[in-house]
C-alpha cells in the first residue's frame, strides 16, 4: 500500500469500512479503506447449455456452447451475424417485455443467525467446502494436518465467483467453476493468531488455496440439488498461485512484463485474488484478478520511475511491510518487488479459462486492461462482436468496456478464444442531466425525479493504437488506471459486478459503497454517485444507444439507492418502501430468465448478515426488493448463479466467521458443520410445486 508516514502505523484491525469486519478488510483487500484511495488524479469527479455431449464434444463443442448460454451469458440486443439463428432469435432487440416469473417467495427477515436462512418452501445444501477433494485421488481434508500438496488437490479457500455450466440438455451433470479469492490464515490454521505466526508450509498452503476450481457435479434426483460426482471427474481441475498462465494480447511481451524468470514477458505463475467473473457466449469463464497489490513487498526497491504506477495500484512503495501481508516473499522471492519489480505487473488481469479442457493453459487477456478487476460481464453486440463490461473495484475508480475487433463465430471455439486479444478498451464517463446544485449529497432526488443522465465510452486503445496522449498501447493496458485518469473518466463508488440483463438489454452495475465520497479533499457527490459518505451503495443501469453493446454513447439511471428503506436517502424505483427489504452494499448481480435482478451483498452496514435479494426491474413491481436468503455470521454472499433451467441458485458463502478475534481455535462461526467455519458453495432449490427459483 502507498502510505503517507502518518498512515503507516494503522493497526491491522483499526480502521475498516462500515459493515465489513476489520479482519475481512485486512485479508481481503489489504485494508484498502484504511488507506487513501489510490486515485489522486485531477480529472472530473466523477441455454440450454448443451455444452457437453461430453463424449462427443471435441468437434462439436463450440457449436453446442454457443447454443447453450441462454440463461445468463448471452445478452439481448444483437443481430448475431454469422452466429446462428437460434442465438440471433434470443438476442434480437426487442421492446422491453413484461417480465414473466413473478417473485412470489416470502422474504427472509434480516438476521444474524449462524446459518444459511432461506424462504419457506425451499431447501438448501452445501455443494462443496474448503478442503474437499477435487482432483482424483486427492486426500481427505484434515484441518490439523493440512499440507500444501493436499491443498493443491482440494477445493480452495474463500470461494467467490460461481458458474454452473450444464454438461447435457437436462443438466444432469454440470461443471462448477469457482474462484478462490483470498485466504484468512487465522481461520485456516491451528494456533495461528496472525500472519506472523505462519510457517513456510502455511504460506505454501495459502498459495495453493488461492486460484480456481473446476468441479464436475451431478443432479440429485429430479431436484435442483447438486453434488460433486464421486467417479469420473474428467474435468476436475485446480489452479493455484503457482499454476502456469499465459499473457496474451497487445501488451504480452512488453518489457514491463518481463522478469528474470520470464524474459519473454508472456508466462506467469499463478493467479491472485480472483473475485467475480463471467461466462462467455463461447463457453469459457472469465475471472477477475482483484486486490493483487497486497501480496507484494519491496515496492520501495522498484525503479523510481515505476513507483508512481505501483502507487496508483495501491502497492506499498515505502519500506514498510503492509499489515496483513502474507509474506509469500519468504517462500517465493518473486513477491519481493525490490528483486522482481515487474512481477506485480503480471497480475490485475482478466483471466480466460476453458473449463472443458483441463490441459488448456488459462490466458491473462491484456487487451482488457489491468486494474483491480472485479469480474467481466460478457455479451455480444448487435453485429456480433464480443463485448465485456468491466469494473475496477476501488473507491473513486472506473467502469470499463471492451469491444472485440473480430466477431463471434458460431461453433468455432478456436477462433472465439482469440476474441479477447484485440479490440477497443473504453472507460466510462457519466454526466448528470440535473443541475449540479440539485445534487446535494444527501440522496435527495433532483427536481426531475431521477438520478440519471447521459454518458460516453472514451476509447483508450483501439487494436494496436493508443488514443491516450503520452501513452503507448502497452502503457495504457498495463497502467490502465493512469491512462483513464488522463482522459477524464468518472470516479465511481466502487464498481463491482457488471452484467447485461438478457431481457431488457440494460447493463446493471453494482456500486458497493464509498464512505469517502464527499470527504475533505475527495470527490463530492455527483448525479451518478449522489450520496456523500455512501455506506450502502447503489445500482446503476446503462442503456446503450440503439440497445447495442458496441455503442459509444448511452443513457444511465439509478433504479436503486440502497440502505434501510426508512432512510430518506434510499430509492427503490419509486416502489412503496414499506414493502421493501433493507439492502446494503450490492456486490454481485445476476438475472433469471424473466429478467428479474438478483443482487448479492458484501458488508451489510445495517447490522444484518449479508444476503441475496431479488427484484423485478420493470412493471408495477419494479423496485420491490425482497431478501431471498441470508448467509452465516461474518460471511459475504458471492456468486450468485441461477441455472439455465431456473431450478437452482448457487451462492458462494465466503469468509464465514471472519469477525474480530476469531481464530480457527476460537471460531465466531461454526458453519456449516458445527466445529469451525469453512467457506463453501451452497445450492438452494424448491422441491415441490413450481420449482422455478423465486416462485
Ligand atoms: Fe472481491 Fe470487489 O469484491
Ligand atoms: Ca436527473
Ligand atoms: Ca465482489
Amino acid at each position: 500500500m502507498t502510505l503517507a508516514p502518518e498512515h503507516r502505523r494503522v493497526l491491522p484491525l483499526a480502521d475498516h469500512k462500515p459493515g465489513r469486519s476489520a479482519m475481512t478488510c485486512l485479508y481481503r483487500c489489504g485494508n484498502a479503506c484504511a488507506h487513501p484511495a489510490p486515485n489522486e488524479s485531477e480529472n472530473e469527479y466523477f441455454g440450454d447449455i448443451v455444452a457437453g455431449a461430453v463424449a462427443a464434444r471435441l468437434s462439436r463443442r463450440g457449436l453446442l456452447r454457443l447454443s447453450a448460454l441462454g440463461a445468463g451469458a448471452v445478452a439481448a440486443g444483437g443481430v448475431l451475424s454469422g452466429v446462428g439463428t437460434e442465438l440471433a432469435a434470443a438476442a434480437t432487440p426487442a421492446a422491453p417485455r413484461t417480465p414473466k416469473g413473478a417473485l412470489t417467495f416470502t422474504p427472509v427477515a434480516p438476521n444474524t443467525a449462524d446459518a444459511v436462512t432461506i424462504p419457506s418452501g425451499y431447501k438448501s445444501s452445501v455443494v462443496i467446502r474448503w478442503g474437499e477433494p477435487v482432483l482424483p485421488g486427492a486426500p481427505a481434508f484434515d484441518v490439523k494436518k493440512q499440507t500444501a500438496a493436499a491443498q493443491a488437490q482440494q477445493f480452495g479457500y474463500n470461494n467467490d465467483y460461481v458458474a454452473v455450466i450444464p454438461l447435457d440438455r437436462h443438466g444432469e451433470r454440470a461443471l462448477l467453476v469457482v474462484n478462490h479469492e483470498y485466504t484468512n490464515e487465522e481461520l485456516m490454521f491451528p494456533g495461528v493468531k496472525s500472519v506472523a505466526d505462519t510457517t513456510a508450509e502455511h504460506k505454501k498452503i495459502a498459495m495453493a488455496a488461492h486460484g480456481l476450481s473446476v468441479v464436475e457435479l451431478e443432479r440429485v434426483g429430479d431436484t435442483g440439488q447438486y453434488r460433486p460426482v464421486k467417479k469420473g471427474k474428467r474435468y476436475n481441475r485446480r489452479l493455484t498461485a503457482s499454476s502456469k498462465f499465459l499473457l496474451t494480447g497487445p501488451a504480452a511481451g512488453s518489457d514491463l512484463l518481463k522478469t528474470k524468470a520470464d524474459p519473454t514477458g508472456t508466462v506467469v505463475l499463478g493467479t491472485l485474488n480472483n473475485c467475480a467473473g463471467g461466462l462467455t457466449p463461447w463457453g469459457t469463464v472469465l475471472s477477475g484478478e482483484e486486490n493483487f497489490n497486497q501480496y507484494f513487498v519491496g515496492g520501495n526497491g522498484a525503479p523510481a520511475a515505476e513507483q508512481p504506477a505501483l502507487k496508483r495500484y495501491g502497492i506499498d512503495i515505502t519500506a514498510a511491510v503492509p499489515s496483513g501481508n502474507r509474506r509469500w516473499d519468504l517462500v517465493d522471492e518473486r513477491f519481493d518487488l525490490s528483486k522482481h519489480p515487474h512481477e506485480a505487473n503480471r497480475f490485475g488481469w482478466i483471466v480466460e479459462l476453458d473449463p472443458f479442457d483441463k490441459n488448456s493453459i488459462p490466458r491473462k487477456r491484456t487487451a482488457l486492461g489491468r486494474f483491480k478487476h472485479e469480474g467481466g460481464g460478457p455479451t455480444i453486440s448487435n453485429d456480433g462482436h464480443a463485448v465485456v463490461y468491466l469494473g475496477d473495484d476501488e473507491r473513486f475508480d472506473y467502469i470499463y468496456k471492451f469491444v472485440s475487433d473480430k466477431k463471434v463465430r458460431r461453433g468455432d471455439t478456436k477462433h472465439n478464444m482469440t476474441l479477447l486479444d484485440s479490440g477497443t478498451l473504453y472507460v466510462g464517463k457519466f454526466s448528470g442531466d440535473s443541475p449540479a446544485a440539485e445534487i446535494d449529497g444527501t440522496g435527495k432526488l433532483p427536481a426531475d425525479g431521477a438520478f440519471d443522465g447521459t454518458g460516453t465510452w472514451i476509447p483508450l486503445v483501439r487494436g494496436n493504437e493508443s488514443l491516450v496522449e503520452g501513452f503507448t498501447v502497452e502503457q495504457v493496458l498495463i497502467n490502465t488506471r493512469l491512462a483513464a485518469d488522463k482522459v477524464g473518466a468518472t470516479k465511481m463508488d466502487r464498481p463491482e459486478d457488471i452484467e447485461r440483463n438478457p431481457v431488457d438489454g440494460k447493463v446493471y452495475v453494482a456500486l458497493t459503497n464509498n464512505s469517502n465520497r464527499g470527504a475533505t479533499g475527495a470527490a463530492p457527490a455527483d448525479e451518478a454517485n449522489p450520496r456523500n459518505s455512501n455506506r450502502h451503495g447503489h445500482i446503476l443501469t446503462i442503456s446503450e444507444k440503439h440497445n447495442d453493446a458496441a455503442a459509444e454513447s448511452f443513457t444511465w439511471a439509478l433504479p436503486i439507492v440502497c440502505g434501510d428503506p426508512k432512510d430518506a436517502s434510499t430509492y427503490f424505483a419509486g416502489y412503496d418502501k414499506t414493502k421493501v427489504s433493507p439492502i446494503s452494499c450490492p456486490d454481485n448481480v445476476a438475472f433469471d430468465k424473466a429478467g428479474n435482478l438478483w443482487i448479492s451483498t458484501d458488508g451489510n452496514a445495517l447490522g444484518s448478515n449479508d444476503g441475496l435479494f431479488a427484484t423485478p426491474v420493470s412493471g408495477s413491481e419494479a423496485g420491490h426488493v425482497k431478501q431471498f436468503l441470508t448467509v452465516p455470521k461474518g460471511a459475504e454472499t458471492c456468486g450468485p448463479f441461477i441455472t439455465p433451467d431456473q431450478k437452482s441458485v448457487f451462492i458462494a458463502v465466503q469468509h464465514p466467521g471472519e469477525l474480530e478475534g476469531a481464530t480457527l481455535d476460537t471460531p465466531k462461526s461454526v458453519w456449516p458443520d458445527g466445529q469451525y467455519a469453512r467457506p463453501a458453495v451452497v445450492v438452494t432449490w424448491r422441491p415441490k410445486g413450481d420449482q422455478r427459483i423465486g416462485s
